[in-house]
């Protein structure tokens, strides 16, 4: 190595250092649903939810069956590998030890969990968002008997925190007259109850060390096959796409007052709704062939709640929107990615009352 290239080598490590405030790595923690799960559910024996058979993951890695519930990446891999950040294992995978934490980072999400404890129990073992906190709460524990309170304060407070739940609270949930939660609300009152909910969760991670913190909104969930095969037309469910426009404006604004309100805290909001009804309403713009119906399917049996290993499989996976009756394609969560990633680099949206303060030009740019 060059002299010159030494020293700026040994003077980034310092000031990297400084501008951290903290020896330690950057990494995520992950708190999500099927969208964000990345092998969990495979360590629960008797859930219901799993995406533990082919056709699932044979656009990712030796093309086996991961855990990722759609046939390549998720949008939180994509978006963590666009910032240079490292893929956080499951929690739940039994390699995961402190050092990989220290690493790596964690994610807890898990297939049919919701903001709700109630949500998903008919996929009999799920983790909700408060288990998942609870199970944060054990993995800060063990880092502090690893390194010390100190550091580990630095750790989690210098860590990148994504969340990305809700779908399920409507659609494994609210929606289904077998759930209470149907016949006890009404949406206004629903979505009250989310969002206090939801509230709680987000003071309880603040409260943790979460600093920076990105929750990832609703896409139109009406419009997924399975809701699609609910209607004698074909076509998406608006009521549904309803509530997920109205879940992700009060989302917005919750993320907002939060940020203002919680000491330090660097809380974001995004969804990508509008990108993906714009590709439904656009297939060949975005390279898309078919934006209504699963990837993997079983034929004329519709629905099959998950892909299997007698589906059938579309010839061109990058030309479909969704890869199962739930979940997007890999080709869709590039496109959902970018647009979350356009979405939270813009400057916070807010009231201007704040005049930004002048960033160092050595400090990183998350996302
Ligand atoms: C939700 O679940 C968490 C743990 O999983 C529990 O501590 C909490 O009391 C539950 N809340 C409600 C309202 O049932
Ligand atoms: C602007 O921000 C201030 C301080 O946070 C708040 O009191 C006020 O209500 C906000 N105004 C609007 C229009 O949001």
């Amino acid at each position: 190595m060059k002299p010159a290239l030494t020293f700026l080598v040994i003077l980034v490590s310092i000031l990297g250092t400084t501008v951290n405030g903290c020896d330690c790595k950057m990494v995520q923690f992950i708190f999500g649903d099927s969208l964000s799960d990345v092998g969990n559910n495979q360590h629960l024996s008797s859930s219901l939810a799993k995406a533990n058979l082919p056709w699932y993951g044979i656009d990712f890695g030796n093309g086996f069956p991961n855990g990722r519930f759609t046939n390549g990446r998720t949008v939180s891999d994509i978006i963590g590998d666009a910032t240079g950040l490292p893929r956080p294992p499951a929690f739940l995978d039994p390699s995961l030890t402190e050092d990989v934490i220290l690493k790596n980072g964690a994610n807890y999400a898990s297939g049919g969990g919701g903001i709700l404890n109630e949500t998903g129990v008919y996929f009999i073992q799920r983790l909700c968002f408060y288990k998942q906190i609870e199970l944060f709460q054990g993995t800060q524990e063990v880092i502090r008997r690893k390194i010390g309170k100190q550091e580990a304060d630095k750790f989690f407070q210098n860590a990148q925190y994504v969340v990305g739940l809700g779908s399920n609270d409507f659609i494994n949930n609210y929606e289904v007259p077998v759930y209470s939660d149907s016949w006890n609300y009404n949406d206004q009152s629903f979505l009250n109850y989310l969002m206090e909910t939801l509230r709680a969760q987000l003071q309880l991670l603040h409260s943790l060390g979460a600093r920076k913190l990105k929750l990832l909104g609703l896409g139109p969930m009406g419009c997924i096959p399975l809701q699609r095969v609910l209607s004698l037309s074909g076509g998406c469910q608006e009521k549904t796409n309803q509530l997920a426009i109205r879940f992700n404006q009060a989302a917005d604004k919750l993320i907002n007052e939060l940020s203002r309100s919680l000491p330090d805290a660097s809380f974001r909001f995004a969804d990508a709704y509008d990108v993906v009804r714009h590709i439904i309403r656009n297939p060949g713009k975005y390279g898309f062939s078919n934006i209504d119906s699963p990837c993997c399917s079983f034929g004329q049996i519709r629905p099959a709640l998950t892909c299997i290993p007698s589906s059938t499989l579309c010839k061109d996976r990058s030309k479909y929107l969704f890869w199962d009756e739930y979940h997007p394609s890999d080709s869709a969560n590039q496109i959902i990615a970018s647009e979350l990633m356009k979405k939270f680099r813009q400057p916070p949206r807010g009231n201007h009352t704040e005049a930004p303060s002048p960033s160092p030009a050595t400090a990183p740019s998350p996302w």
